[in-house]
């Protein structure tokens, strides 16, 4: 058996919340949410190799990322491996481009990234896993990725979709959105993180909701969404909204200084990544984002520029 001729290259695309509504506390502790999320081309490549030696390996080129079940790559396969009863050996390499605690979701698109390459039938990596490690166990149906994804983490689920999505629940149940067309991102991260924990307590402490401002019966996710699905693309910057925003704000005043700095650059709209701390930009075209990113050179600040992806762009297997 050859198994270590069978890899699969997968690419694992970051996002941005276009929206983030935070309803209320459930009861299981998490917090109920609204979110028009969107892939953007940043990504972080994952190289998986099925091995003869059984366990989990991962290597990462990044310092600092975890190796074991912490990383949420590994907790995916050990979830995955574990409901499909199998133990085979697997090692996962990590090129790592998408910044840590900047909330564009970089540990959980990884993890998506894995369960995307053992369950999708169309791959070469897909078909050989499945012969390899027994015919008929890897026929995992979608319902078992969606279900192994939410018990890895809330925003697992919306890397299976990828492209425009509206997600709900604790953020494991995901609506597929008709792809935007490309807008231009700039994402600028300062050198410190956000915890995500602390920044939806904080925000129940403030007992604000931004989004729901008075007299709005609907929530910004839901305009964001009827916006989208009527493709009126024009006026997608103005409703951008992140109720995470106001925490995050006030704990770090950088982030409000970065969103103005990116209007001012001429970003059509700013808002912050999930619950941070990197902000993006929204730009008509390359040239605009490129000559703004100009503006954020230095003070520790990392900067991308990189296009939104579609759907079939942010979920594709070689
Ligand atoms: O699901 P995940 O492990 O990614 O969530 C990390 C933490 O973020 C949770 O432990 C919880 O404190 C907070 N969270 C939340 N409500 C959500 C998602 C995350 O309160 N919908």
């Amino acid at each position: 058996m050859e198994i270590g001729n069978t890899t699969a290259i997968v690419h694992s695309y970051a996002k941005v919340n276009l929206t983030l509504d935070v309803l209320g506390v459930r009861p299981d502790g998490y917090h109920a949410i609204e979110s028009v999320m969107q892939s953007v081309s940043l990504h972080d490549t994952l190289a998986l190799t099925l091995r003869d030696e059984p366990g989990i390996r991962i290597v990462c080129d990044m310092p600092g990322i975890p190796t074991d079940e912490k990383n949420l790559a590994h907790k995916a396969a050990s979830i995955l491996f574990r409901r499909l009863g199998i133990n085979p050996g697997l090692e996962i390499r990590i090129e790592k481009r998408i910044p840590v605690e900047a909330g564009l979701g970089g540990g959980s698109s990884n993890a998506a990234a894995v369960l995307r390459a053992f369950g999708s039938k169309s791959s070469k990596f897909g078909v050989q896993s499945s012969k390899l490690l027994g015919s008929g166990t890897l026929n995992i149906e979608p319902g078992t990725l969606n279900s192994v994804a939410a018990e890895v983490g809330s925003d697992v689920p919306f890397f299976l979709v990828g492209g425009s999505a509206l997600v709900t629940g604790r953020g494991e149940q995901v609506e597929a959105l008709p792809d935007a067309p490309c807008w231009w991102v700039l994402i600028v991260k300062p050198p410190f993180g956000v915890s995500t924990p602390w920044a939806y307590k904080r925000l129940d402490e403030m007992g604000e909701r931004p989004s729901l401002g008075a007299g709005e019966l609907i929530t910004a996710s839901e305009r964001m969404t009827r916006c989208v699905r009527a493709s009126d693309w024009a006026c997608l910057p103005d409703l951008l909204s992140n109720d995470l925003e106001l925490p995050a704000i006030e704990q770090h005043p950088e982030i409000g200084v970065l969103k103005d700095g990116l209007l001012r650059a001429g970003a059509q709209g700013a808002l912050m990544c999930g619950s941070g701390s990197a902000v993006f930009g929204l730009f008509p075209n390359e040239d605009a984002a490129r000559y703004a990113a100009n503006a954020f050179a230095g003070d520790g600040l990392q900067v991308f520029v990189c296009p939104t992806v579609t759907r079939q762009e942010a979920t594709g297997i070689e």
